[in-house]
C-alpha cells in the first residue's frame, strides 16, 4: 500500500505519469504546494511557460519555496533569493556571486525536480528513474466537440483501495442503484437487475471487468467490451477517466476527467481551457460524507474502510476475482520492476503514445455524435441536464456545460430554436 520513495508499490507507480493538478489552475497562479506519494514539492510555471516541479524546501536553509516568485526563467526563494530552473539548476545566489564571483557555489547546487508534461487538460508529473516513458495520449483525449472538465477531489484514505473498486463490478448494483433508490426514496418495490455473470481479463494496459445483469444478453457491450480498469491506478469508463493518485500513504487525490459529446447542432465546439473544480466530500451541516453522487457513493466505501483497509480482517469472494487479480498482478508488477524491467503498460515510442485506443462501448457514438432533432423524435440517448458524478458542480461550469450541450439555462433543451436553425 505504501507509496513513498524506495517502497515496493511507490517504486513501481513512480514508472508512471501522474496526473495531479489541471492546467488552467496555473493561469491564475504561479506556485502551487502539492504532496504527491508521500513528497512534499513545489508546482510552478515561469515566464517563458515552463513548469517546474521541485522539493518544496529551498536547498540553503530549507525556505517553503511556494512561497516563492517565478521568472522569466524558473522560481526564485523569497528567502535569500536563490533560483532554480525547472530541470533542477540553480542558477542565480545574488549574494554567493557578490561575495565570490570566481567562486560558481551554484553549480554544485540542484534541488530535486521531476518533469512535468500538459495533457488533456491536466498536468502529469513522471517522479521514476529516466529517460521517463511517453505521456499516454488516451484515445478520448483526441475527440473533438465534447464539453471537458475535471473535477478533483482529496480523498482520506489510501490510494489501492479506492483503485480496487476499479474492479468491482457488483458494487454498482448495490452502492450505487440499490443505496441510490433508497436515498431518493424510490422504494416501490422495483429491485435493480441483479447481476448473474462476471468476468474479467487482462490487457496490455489494465484489465477489463464485463457483466451480465438481469436483462441483459451476451450480445450487450457491458459483456462483449465491457469496463477498463485502467493501470495502474484508474478507472476509465469510455468517456470519463477517474485516477486515484496518491497523496501520500493516507491520502489520495481523486482526479476526473470527462467528456461530453456536444449535438451536430452545437458543432463546432472548442474549448480554450478545459474548466476545473474542486469537490466537496463532506456535507459541512451533518459533518457525514456527501451521499448524493455517484463518485460521492465511492468515497463513501473507501473512506469507510479506513486509513488503510485491513485485509486481514476481509472476507472474499466470487464478486472480489477482479480485487485479487489485481492485487496478484501489482505484486508481480512491483518485483519485476524491482528486479529491472520495464512496467507493464509503459509506452517508449512516441508514434504509439501518440493516441492509444482502449476498449471503449460506444466508440461510433462518441465519434459520429448525435442531433437534437434525433433526441426530439425520441432517440434512446439522452444527455443528463445535471453532472451526476460529483456534487459541488460551480454554477458557472453547469451553465456552460448547458450552453455548450443547447440547453436553455434551466437544462431543458433549446430544440425548437436549434432544429429550426437547421
Ligand atoms: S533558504 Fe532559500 S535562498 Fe535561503
Ligand atoms: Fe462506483
Amino acid at each position: 500500500m505504501e507509496v513513498g520513495p524506495g517502497t515496493l508499490m511507490g517504486d513501481l507507480l513512480r514508472r508512471y505519469w501522474a496526473p495531479f493538478a489541471p492546467a488552467a489552475e496555473m493561469d491564475k497562479q504561479p506556485t502551487k504546494a502539492v504532496r504527491l506519494m508521500g513528497e512534499d514539492l513545489v508546482l510552478y510555471k515561469d515566464g517563458s511557460g515552463n513548469y517546474g516541479l521541485v522539493d518544496r524546501h529551498c536547498p540553503h536553509r530549507r525556505a517553503d519555496l511556494s512561497y516563492g516568485w517565478v521568472e522569466d526563467c524558473g522560481l526564485r526563494c523569497n528567502y535569500h533569493g536563490w533560483k532554480f530552473d525547472h530541470t533542477g539548476k540553480c542558477i542565480d545566489q545574488p549574494f554567493e556571486e557578490i561575495a565570490h564571483p570566481d567562486a560558481h557555489f551554484k553549480d554544485r547546487i540542484t534541488i530535486k525536480s521531476y518533469p512535468v508534461q500538459e495533457r488533456a487538460g491536466l498536468l502529469w508529473a513522471y517522479m521514476g528513474p529516466l529517460p521517463a516513458p511517453e505521456v499516454p495520449v488516451w484515445e478520448p483525449f483526441t475527440w473533438g466537440n465534447g464539453f471537458v472538465q475535471i473535477v478533483i477531489s482529496e480523498i482520506p484514505c489510501n490510494w489501492f483501495q479506492c483503485q480496487e473498486n476499479s474492479i468491482d463490478p457488483v458494487h454498482f448494483e448495490w452502492l450505487h442503484d440499490n443505496w441510490g433508490q433508497r436515498l431518493r426514496g424510490q422504494t416501490n418495490g422495483q429491485k435493480p437487475p441483479t447481476h448473474l455473470r462476471i468476468a474479467f481479463d487482462e490487457f496490455e494496459y489494465g484489465f477489463t471487468y464485463r457483466r451480465i445483469r438481469e436483462g441483459q444478453s451476451e450480445q450487450d457491450g457491458l459483456w462483449t467490451v465491457g469496463r477498463v480498469c485502467l493501470w495502474p491506478n484508474c478507472l476509465f469508463t469510455g468517456n470519463h477517466f477517474e485516477w486515484r493518485v496518491p497523496i501520500d500513504d493516507g491520502r489520495t487525490l481523486s482526479v476526473g476527467w470527462f467528456f461530453d459529446r456536444v449535438p451536430e447542432e452545437m458543432e463546432p465546439f472548442r474549448q480554450e481551457r478545459i474548466p476545473y473544480w474542486y469537490g466537496p466530500i463532506k456535507d459541512e451541516q451533518t459533518g457525514r460524507w456527501i451521499e448524493s453522487h455517484v463518485m460521492n457513493q465511492d468515497f463513501v466505501a473507501w473512506v469507510g474502510q479506513g486509513g488503510v483497509a485491513d485485509r486481514t480482517q476481509e472476507h472474499l469472494g466470487e464478486s472480489d476475482r477482479g480485487v485479487i487479480l489485481m492485487r496478484k498482478r501489482m505484486l508481480e508488477e512491483a518485483e519485476n520492476v524491482r528486479a529491472g524491467g520495464e512496467a507493464k503498460g509503459t509506452i517508449r515510442d512516441p508514434k504509439v503514445a501518440r493516441f492509444v485506443q482502449l476498449p471503449i462501448i460506444g466508440r461510433d457514438f462518441f465519434l459520429a455524435g448525435y442531433s437534437m432533432r434525433d433526441v426530439a423524435n425520441g432517440s434512446p440517448f439522452r444527455y443528463p441536464k445535471n453532472f451526476i458524478f460529483q456534487a459541488g458542480q460551480p454554477e458557472e461550469i453547469t451553465q456552460a456545460y448547458r450552453d455548450a450541450m443547447g440547453m436553455l439555462p434551466d437544462g431543458t433543451p433549446n430544440i425548437r430554436e436549434r432544429v429550426t436553425l437547421a
